[in-house]
């Protein structure tokens, strides 16, 4: 029997199965495609892999948008697929997060279709309708993807919720039976030998009473007043009482818009809500700023330390490559990917690692707007424009800020179609697949791939890179990012250069005894006493000897 926090010394691996392997030439990412790369997974040393949502689904959202949460979408292939892949990665002892949708569904789930049929129907209940206010909306709140978040149906002349695509209704979860329903589907999948929940938009469950006006509609995201809401915690109670309180499963919740403090309420482990969750401060900075960088983790480690845990990420499939967005593509490729991983595997907190940052995949930039797929940036992009903005420059923060870089195919080799697929991709593969590619990777020593396998390596085999204190080192300074990471048998120091260029930077108060664990450049220093010069994103893990 696993312990219950058996989360906090697992390193996870998502996968958007839509882009990872194609087993049957259709151009789509499958199950049997997944289950094909298992052992190249369990070589990297993960132990939890994270699946995009696999329910039936349109596909308006790539799987976003459910519309039987009982099926398997006919793209990733049959539910004897699913189980094979459950029962393969018992084999191999990985473990199967679910990426749950819970906060809306499709508009082609029956219980919408029903719904939107008369105001009196049954099931009128299970989303949120309301009448306008004249010819507006019912209130001022917007969605991500749209302008308003409520869309009129002529067929009852009321409003429907949607906080993100308009085919994407939003549930109300003050209704009861949409909350049996949701518990009861959870625990069919559970029983199915699902492992972990990412639990989508779950910070958007709980509406306010009479769904006042947001406080700064205009995307204001601290002060919306319809996320993290008191019913959002109270049903997420409710939901661990029924049903995680009997499973041994870890979660995450997507939830933006919280600070250190108000994290607690959802990861207080005496609020019994959630393992931990997803924030985003880190990810929307201009650009990597060291001091920054250590104020934030020192200040969600201090609020979470003694009874929450920490969630660390810094690509997914909704950000730009953080390689690209962040770090340096380009020149300092290799170095700067690494510094990234040690980073990530070094911090207090589950790593997350995003399909092809493990070989230092870069953003894409397609040469027309025709081969971009993800409707939501399109749609942004195409609405800029209209509304007046210089179309090279919506252009050029479309290329930064877009979905789809995060999604082209996985680069296996440099074969037609990065080996992804032998049909046609559903996206364009980026070219520089012919560079960057697992097989090339595999066999060069050197390669980002083989120092994610070695770091993982050593977070694993140390407790104190697992559960240890975190504490940062010494004090400000403008480029270099250091802490310790420390329990009762291990103390490491993690000095990164978080930027590229030469830096010289003394450990202060350290004599002798610390030994290079790893690092990111060949003939470092193997003592923190020999050199005191960091080149350009050079990072190095001393342990205390
Ligand atoms: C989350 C997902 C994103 C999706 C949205 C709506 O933010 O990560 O991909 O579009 O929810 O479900
Ligand atoms: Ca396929």
């Amino acid at each position: 029997m696993r312990n219950s926090d058996w989360f906090k010394d697992v390193v996870v691996y998502q996968i958007y199965t839509r882009s990872f392997f194609d087993s049957n030439g259709d151009g789509i990412g499958d199950f049997p495609g997944v289950i094909a790369k298992l052992d190249y997974l369990k070589d990297l040393g993960i132990d939890v892999i994270w699946l995009s949502p696999f329910c039936k689904s349109p596909n308006h959202d790539n799987g976003y948008d459910i519309s039987d949460y009982r099926d398997i979408m006919k793209e990733c292939g049959t539910m004897g697929d699913f189980e094979l892949l459950i029962e393969e990665c018992k084999k191999r002892d990985i473990k199967v997060m679910m990426d749950l949708v819970m906060n809306h569904t499709s508009n082609e789930h029956p219980w919408f279709i029903e719904s939107r049929s008369s105001i009196d129907n049954p099931k009128r209940d299970y989303y949120i309708w309301r009448k306008g206010r004249g010819e507006n909306p019912p209130n001022n709140w917007e969605s991500y993807f749209e302008d308003s978040a409520w869309t009129l149906d002529e067929k009852t002349g009321e409003y429907y919720l949607h906080h993100f695509f308009k085919s994407q209704p939003d549930l109300n979860w003050s209704n009861k039976e949409v909350r049996e329903e949701m518990y009861s589907i959870i625990e069919w999948w559970l029983k199915k030998g699902i492992d972990g929940l990412r639990l989508d938009a779950i910070h958007h469950i709980g509406k306010p009473q009479g769904l006042p006006d947001a406080l700064a509609p205009e995307k204001e995201w601290e002060k919306l007043n319809y996320r993290n809401t008191d019913e959002t915690h109270e049903y997420i109670q409710e939901f661990h009482q029924r049903v995680l309180s009997r499973y041994n499963v870890m979660t995450v919740g997507e939830t933006g818009g919280n600070t250190p403090e108000s994290a607690r309420l959802y990861v207080d482990s005496e609020r019994n809500e959630l393992n931990m969750i997803f924030h985003f401060g880190h990810i929307f900075m201009e650009k990597l700023d060291a001091p920054f960088v250590r104020d934030y983790y020192k200040n969600w480690y201090t609020s979470l330390r003694e009874r929450g845990w920490d969630a660390n990420f810094f690509s997914n499939h909704d950000l730009p490559r953080h390689i690209s967005s962040l770090g340096d593509d380009n020149k300092y490729h290799r170095e700067s990917a690494k510094a990234f991983a040690t980073l990530i595997l070094t911090l207090w907190g589950t790593p997350y690692i995003y399909q092809g940052e493990e070989i230092g995949m870069t953003n894409v930039c397609f040469e027309s707007i025709d081969d971009y797929r993800d409707g939501a940036c399109k749609q942004q992009y195409e609405l800029a424009v209209k509304n007046g903005k210089d179309p090279d420059k919506a252009w050029k923060d479309f290329i930064k800020t877009n979905r789809d870089s995060a999604r082209t195919p996985m680069q296996w080799s440099s074969e037609k179609n990065a080996g992804f697929t032998r049909g046609k991709p559903w996206i364009k593969v980026n070219p520089n697949y012919i560079n960057i590619n697992v097989e090339n990777e595999k066999r060069d020593g050197d390669s980002i791939l083989n120092y994610y396998k070695k770091l993982i390596a050593l977070r694993k085999s140390s407790s104190a890179l697992k559960r240890g204190d975190f504490k940062p080192y010494g004090s400000h300074h403008p480029k270099i990012f250091a802490f310790n990471r420390e329990d009762k048998n291990e103390n490491f120091l993690i000095l990164l250069n978080l930027s590229g260029d030469m830096v010289e930077y003394r450990a202060e108060d350290i004599e002798q005894g610390w030994e290079l664990a790893i690092g990111n450049y060949n003939n470092q220093p193997q003592s923190l006493l020999e050199d005191n010069i960091f080149k350009p994103w050079e990072v190095r893990v001393y342990i205390d000897v």
